[in-house]
């Protein structure tokens, strides 16, 4: 294992839930109303994605044209910008920073694999951008998550083979992505949204390096085995 790829909300930091609350919020804008058990199909994919499966499930696709799309997420993009400005370095989840440290003293490479657009924003925030090796730039990329491009790019980026990096996700959608990436996947979550992945963990509190290589050291013996 020399890379550990990270997606950012709902593993770094808990942008997930506000990411949640601001879609709910402008759904309800538009009569639409979502709730947790729904919002799970929108983790991991971008802002376009989300709207175009939001409004499908609101019985609304093709009512928009594109600049009233264009509309509704800028005001879910302000709202959603709202809820991050007060971010700051106690908003990491627990076990993230020591995760990183962990990493950090192994000689493990680390690098941020998230499709929101917020992300350098929201690392600045929370004081952990010098953690990171590279960053991807999603607007550079030609497809979201589940395709594998954003994490085979942030292996590029780093100069590592896939099959040497583990990549962390709380998003079915991003679990897929690593998954065809050829990589490690570590599912933080309920277990069956983490269906796939090669460990899984509850909380992000449980993420150490140790627990990775440990898993990692597993699957690999697994794969020698086929
Ligand atoms: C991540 C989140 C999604 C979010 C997407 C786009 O993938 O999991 O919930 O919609 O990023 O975020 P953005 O900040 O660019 O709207
Ligand atoms: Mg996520």
């Amino acid at each position: 294992m020399k890379a550990v790829i990270f997606d950012l909300d709902g593993v770094i930091t808990d942008t997930a839930e506000y990411h949640y609350l601001a879609w709910k919020h402008t759904a309800e804008q538009i009569g639409i109303e979502i709730d947790r058990s729904f919002n799970e199909r929108l983790k991991g994919i971008d802002r376009e994605q989300s709207l175009d499966t939001i409004l499908i499930h609101g019985g609304a696709a093709g009512k928009y044209r594109d600049a009233e799309k264009q509309e509704i997420m800028r005001r879910k993009n302000q709202y959603y910008q709202q809820l991050i400005q007060n971010l700051t370095p106690h908003d990491l989840l627990p076990g993230i920073a020591g995760l990183f440290a962990g990493l950090k003293r192994e000689n493990v490479s680390i690098a941020l694999a998230s499709s929101s657009r917020n992300a350098p924003a929201i690392l600045e925030r929370l004081g952990v951008m010098d953690e990171f090796q590279a960053v991807v730039d999603p607007a550079l990329l030609a497809r979201g998550k589940p395709d594998p491009e954003i994490f085979l790019t942030a292996a590029a980026l780093l100069g590592v083979p896939p099959l040497e990096c583990a990549a962390i996700e709380d998003a079915k959608a991003g679990i897929a992505a690593i998954k065809s990436a050829g990589m490690f996947a570590v599912g933080v979550g309920d277990e069956s949204s983490m269906r796939g992945a090669d460990l899984s963990v509850r909380s992000t509190n449980e993420l150490t390096f140790e627990l990775l290589k440990e898993g990692w050291q597993r699957c690999c013996c697994i794969r020698e085995e086929k």
